[in-house]
């Protein structure tokens, strides 16, 4: 049997709450299906670390994590303790750039059992991916200060878009939305105000699009993009966004669509040249975290999709299954309007993964 080393990164907050009930389904998955899962479990990248440490990870954490294929993340940041732009460059958004996770794939679903806050929306009806840019745009650390403390104080952030870098996720974008049966891909932009990089982008997907006859594509400003997620969910199919922007609607597509308790991500480096990392939407949920009440379903999808990459479809179908059992019969956390524990539910969706059927 293959193994395949997984790294588990549990993180702060409700990611703590939420792992166990990650790798308790990814368990009873390897053990119906007989997947080799090996995981190995790291308590750094995590703000108590940094508590102990001084920084988030030890500097030696790319060997640490050598001949990992995956990683399995729940949560990072605890702002009382770090603040969010030093324990999220520390970690996270390090394993995105230098993995090269340059795909974050956030599927925007309205599942069966969940309440739609959209009046008249039905299984079906919302099913699109959030295709977010994961290594570059808004998100730089290029800038500075100046003047500080001055009345001529001045605040410069920089975005960087490169040619490599916006092609390789509008031509993953493209690939996807050719694969689905719709075929549609809708492309976000500002090009209206943000008059250098926008329009850059919008002349790239138009290129990019020349390549892919069979896929309708359209754009949209991100403002009234954002008002037609809550319109008409029901037109999308594949939406393509840079990394600010797709941060943005892949929360609020999984808001329309329920609650963000139950939306995965995958930041993906498909050349497989690195590890890939498989987390929540969500963050550590300071607000909820002690009293283990968090949804473990986004931590749950999140594995499906990491045996889905590895290449078990059956087994990903399999708790996909047993996630939308649990949606429609319960138990359910309070987010859903439920009373149940994190763990009441995430062992009701192992059980039924176990249950060969
Ligand atoms: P958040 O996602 O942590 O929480 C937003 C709201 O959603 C809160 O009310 C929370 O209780 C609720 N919520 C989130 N996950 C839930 C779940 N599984 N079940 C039920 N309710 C859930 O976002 P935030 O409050 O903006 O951020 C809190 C911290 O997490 C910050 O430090 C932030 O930087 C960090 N963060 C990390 C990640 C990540 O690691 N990928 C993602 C987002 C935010
Ligand atoms: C996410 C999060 C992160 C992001 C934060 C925590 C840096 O919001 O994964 O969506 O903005 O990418
Ligand atoms: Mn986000």
């Amino acid at each position: 049997m293959k193994t395949h080393k997984i790294a588990v990164i549990a993180g702060d907050g409700i990611g703590k709450e939420v792992m166990p009930e990650g790798l308790r389904a990814l368990e009873a998955a390897s053990k119906r299906f007989g997947i080799g899962l090996e995981f190995e479990t790291f308590e750094w990248a995590s703000c108590d670390y940094y508590a102990q440490h001084g920084k988030m990870m030890p500097d030696d954490w790319k060997a640490q994590l050598a001949g990992c294929e995956a990683i399995f993340f729940g949560a990072v940041g605890w702002p009382d303790i770090v603040p969010d732009h030093v324990s999220l460059w520390g970690s996270l958004l390090k394993f995105r750039r230098e993995f090269d996770q340059y795909v974050n794939l956030r599927p925007v679903r309205l599942m069966p059992g969940v309440p739609c806050p959209l009046a008249g929306k039905k299984p079906g009806d919302i099913d699109f991916y959030v295709v977010r840019e994961n290594t570059e745009g808004e998100y730089s650390a290029v800038g500075g200060r100046m003047f500080e403390g001055t009345d001529r104080e001045l605040v410069l952030q920089e975005a960087i878009f490169t040619r490599h870098g916006t092609d390789r996720i509008l031509k993953y974008a493209f690939e996807l939305a050719q694969r689905r049966p719709k075929k549609h891909l809708t492309a976000a932009t500002k090009s209206n105000g943000i008059a250098i990089s926008m329009p850059y982008w919008d002349e790239r997907v138009a290129a990019m699009g020349e390549s892919y006859p069979e896929v309708r594509w359209d754009k949209y400003h991100v403002d009234i993009l954002a008002a037609r997620f809550v319109l008409s969910p029901e037109r999308f199919d594949v939406v393509v966004a840079s990394n600010l922007f797709g941060d943005i609607l892949s929360d609020l597509g999984p808001a329309c669509a329920g609650t963000i308790g139950i939306a995965p991500s995958a930041n993906l480096n498909p050349e497989r040249s690195f590890p890939s990392l498989f987390e929540p939407v969500h963050g550590s949920a300071p607000d909820i975290y002690g009293k283990n009440i968090a949804n473990p379903i986004a931590m749950i999808w999140s594995g499906a999709m990491m045996l889905e990459f590895l290449g078990y479809t059956e087994a990903h179908d399999a708790v996909m299954a047993a996630v939308e059992h649990c949606l429609v019969n319960g138990p359910r956390t309070p987010d859903m309007g439920g009373s149940a524990n994190t763990t009441e539910v995430g062992v009701a969706i192992s059980e039924r993964i176990a249950a060969a059927e």
